[in-house]
């Protein structure tokens, strides 16, 4: 295969621009290179070898299979399919068999992945993905026979199952190795654990054809001792038909398939999930109700079904992905904005931070902070699906105006455990509704009546929601009148009132302090921002009054912050509980931060005084490095309890003077808001996986995708990223990519144009749909500059200003852009 973008390093792989895929060219990538099956509920992680899981709606309580974290070999457990001819077995994803294979690929796209093996003459295809609708992961193996004799090749499915709760399987061991059960019917394996108690759902794993034998005994499959890559009954070429009770269930077919040369067969497995109505749930003593896994495996049990089913996926996402593009003159900015990012962007909306090869999928819920912030990266996707997940973040939000931190998937209901009093959490929802409503014009939203903490008997409209968030910040304000930090905001790991001595206490869940005292400079600079924000909208609905009172207590703070946060050449970061400044240059360690020059630069706060300006003069000059914006420095070298988790990392990792990705899109875009179309254009593409290919052996994350991290310059290896996948980057690059680079931005009055872009950009072409139009942009540059007024022609006519009317248009309409001094 060649590879057409003949600059990028081809060692581990390289993009396929015109499918949307990445091409994993070696089974032993760096770190394992997943990709997402799912759309709606059922998802599956699937690294390039197969490996990972696949759950229902909540990957703690609804794991199907089973995944080892942090094992050995790496990446343990997946879907893997096993084949033998003539003697020799191999895998047909590359691992866990670790026989060298003539031809590997694994071609990564939009909702499915594709494994393509070759040994000895005989040739595999496994298309993997989760049919649109489907609460099951499809997997069709075609098998081609290349050589001139007739083969038979036995083909092994395998997967392992989970006992459902993933946090119990991996720890309650003196149950669960007593509680699996089975049960086998033709060519489908029923996983039944604890279906026979409290259990209405069931998962199978089927193949549309005759099997010669089955495995669903772990051990017997296996053998003692011996790990996935070399499985006795796959060695041995028996299957003896086992039926698991207790131990690990597994489910694995076993097929022979004969093959006449240049003959192809193909297989279609399919791992499903069923729930069924309590009265329905037996067709016999102990026999469970076998019809929901039929109805579900029919639709896939033919070649032409599963190709039409795949068709119906990629036309989801192509359909998806061509609401913006963009034609620049960087195939790297196009190849990031046109689809990783957005497909980025549609991961962390379905799985917020839950489950990834980094987020084991028993810890953490849909967060209220993060959940509210990745919808900026799919509004203009899937705009329905963002007021869905509004309207369910504010039903967890308390009569105070705070919020639990994070939510359950399946409950919607909020995690007491973690609990609340992160005070960045409430205003991040004026931002998503906002944004919201910016883009579809949908201010029906607002009316919508919201549960405060999940209570139907305790109710508000969603714009009262909103004047909560607002207040909770004015009624919690600190001795300087900067907002109280509580937990801690933005920054999990600055824990000003935590003071933990303990190591077996949670920095997240711990606090000490009376916290009427530590106060945050990042909340403040985003209270204006998004408070601002709030008195737009209440001047939109005609809540004058209110709007005024609002802009008082925005102004205040903004006079506040340039009074108690300016620190000669940057923001403060925060009071600590003693009442100290933290991101200082009085302090010898965590002198800088960027989140706060960030969020008052981005609020305006010293735009007018040269402070913004010289806030991110210091920030290049003193976070900035060849692989992103550190988070502070000089990294905190040891551990202080009043500072919190951030000094528990070692120097350069995480919160602690890493590059945390998340906030370095904070500074792309105040520097567009400055103007500085090349510095803006710079932190962009240092932090951009796109821009990252030819430095793969050290940055070791996925190429396709953003990671939450990457070590800073204090760290071992400076570039070495972490944390890929599910991460607020995704969101906020794109945000500042599409808004702030190329300057789209959509406004209550409509589609307004106002780029921040390379000198060198002499013409850019982007496609954008809004509220019902397409508009075909050329933004013209023949000034070579960054920023300047706009001149607009739709349709070949002026237009006065730089926004275009969304009520004046419907269809599709050409629009020049013409960018001058
Ligand atoms: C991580 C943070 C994360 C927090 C909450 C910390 O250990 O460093 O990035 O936000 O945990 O889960
Ligand atoms: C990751 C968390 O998901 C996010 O909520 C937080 O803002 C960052 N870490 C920074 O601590």
């Amino acid at each position: 295969m060649q590879n057409p973008a003949t600059e990028t390093n081809e060692k581990f792989g390289y993009f396929d621009d015109e499918n949307y895929e990445y091409v994993i060219t070696t089974p032993y990538t760096p770190t394992p290179w997943i990709n997402y099956l799912g759309n709606d509920g059922f998802y599956g992680l699937i690294s390039n070898t197969a490996g990972g899981y696949c759950f229902y709606r909540d990957p703690k309580f609804r794991r199907l299979t089973r995944y080892r974290y942090n094992n050995v070999p790496v990446d343990n457990g997946g879907r893997y399919f096993y084949l033998k001819c003539d003697e020799q077995y191999w895998s047909a994803t590359g691992l866990p068999v670790d026989t060298q294979l003539d031809e590997y690929s694994c071609r990564h796209g939009m909702g499915y992945s594709r494994f393509n093996a070759s040994k000895n003459g005989i040739a595999s295809e496994v298309t993997s993905f989760i049919p649109l609708d489907t609460k099951a992961e499809v997997h069709s193996l075609k098998l081609t026979n290349n050589t001139s004799e007739t083969k038979t090749v036995d083909v092994f499915s395998f997967i392992e199952w989970c006992l459902w709760n993933a946090e119990d399987d991996g720890a309650n061991f003196q149950r669960n190795l007593s509680t699996g059960e089975v049960e086998v019917a033709g060519s489908t394996i029923f996983h039944k654990t604890e279906y026979r108690e409290r259990r209405n759902h069931y998962s199978f794993y089927s193949v549309n054809r005759e099997v010669a034998g089955f495995e669903t005994d772990r051990e017997t499959f296996l053998g003692p001792y011996r790990g996935f890559d070399r499985p006795v009954a796959v060695e041995s070429g028996v299957t003896k038909n086992s039926l698991a009770r207790g131990w690990s269930p597994i489910a694995s077919h076993h097929l022979k398939v004969e093959l006449a040369p240049g003959e192809s067969q193909s297989l279609v497995f399919v791992l499903g999930y069923c729930e069924v109505e309590p009265e329905n749930k037996w067709s016999g003593l102990n026999v469970i109700n076998k019809a929901p896994a039929e109805a579900l495996s029919s639709r896939f049990d033919t070649d032409e079904k599963v190709a039409a089913e795949l068709k119906k996926l990629n036309d989801y996402w192509f359909n998806l992905l061509s609401k913006f593009t963009v034609e620049s003159p960087d195939d790297k900015f196009n190849r990031a904005v046109n689809i990783w990012n957005q497909y980025q962007n549609m991961v962390t909306f379905n799985l917020s931070r839950s489950a990834s090869f980094y987020e084991s999928g028993i810890g953490r819920g849909m967060g209220f902070r993060d959940s509210n912030q990745d919808t900026i990266g799919f509004a203009h996707m899937v705009p329905e699906k963002v007021k869905e997940r509004i309207l369910d973040l504010s039903a967890t939000q308390k009569t105070d105006g705070s919020a639990y931190h994070q939510y359950q998937p399946l409950t919607k209901k909020g995690n007491a455990n973690i609990g609340g009093n992160f005070n960045d959490d409430p205003m991040w929802m004026v931002l998503s509704t906002a944004n919201y409503i910016k883009e579809t014009g949908d201010f029906s939203i607002l009316d919508e009546v919201v549960p405060f903490d999940s209570d139907l008997d305790n109710t508000a409209t969603h714009f009262e929601h909103l004047n909560r968030a607002f207040n909770h910040v004015v009624n919690n304000l600190g001795p300087h009148g900067l907002p109280l930090i509580g937990r801690a905001d933005w920054n999990d790991c600055l824990n000003l009132n935590c003071f933990s001595e303990d190591p077996n206490e949670s920095y997240q869940t711990t606090q000490r302090g009376a916290s009427d005292i530590a106060e945050s400079v990042m909340i403040a600079g985003q209270f204006v921002l998004y408070g601002q924000e709030f008195v737009d909208l209440c001047k939109k609905i005609g809540k004058d009054e209110l709007a005024a009172s609002c802009l008082q207590h925005v102004e205040l703070m903004r006079e506040t912050v340039k009074q108690h946060a300016w620190d000669g050449a940057w923001f403060i970061r925060a009071y600590n509980a003693k009442g100290e400044k933290i991101g200082s240059n009085e302090n010898t360690e965590g002198k800088i931060f960027i989140e706060s020059q960030g969020f008052c630069a981005m609020a305006g706060i010293g735009l007018d005084d040269g402070k913004a300006l010289q806030a991110m003069n210091s920030v290049e000059e003193h976070l900035s490095t060849d692989f992103g914006i550190m988070l502070n420095q000089p990294a905190y070298t040891s551990y202080d309890k009043y500072i919190g988790e951030i000094t528990s990392y070692p120097p350069g990792y995480k919160e602690n003077a890493g590059i945390f990705c998340h906030n370095n899109p904070w500074i792309t875009i105040s520097e567009a808001m400055l103007g500085r179309g090349e510095k803006a254009y710079e932190y962009y593409s240092k932090i951009t996986p796109a821009f990252l290919q030819d430095v793969q052996d050290l940055h070791k994350t996925e190429p396709y995708v953003y990671s939450q991290m990457i070590a800073g310059a204090d760290a071992e290896h400076p570039g070495e990223a972490k944390n890929s996948w599910l991460t607020g980057t995704a969101a906020w690059n794109y945000y500042a990519a599409t808004q702030y680079i190329l300057g789209i931005k959509p406004t209550y009055e409509g589609l307004s144009i106002d780029p921040c872009i390379l000198p060198a950009w002499d013409n850019v072409k982007i496609n954008r749909e809004f509220r019902g139009a397409r508009y075909e942009i050329t933004l013209r540059n023949p000034q070579g500059i960054s920023k300047g007024a706009i001149s607009l022609t739709v349709d070949g006519q002026e237009i006065v200003g730089n926004v275009i009317d969304p009520i004046a248009y419907s269809g599709s309409h050409k629009i020049v852009a013409t960018l001058s001094k």
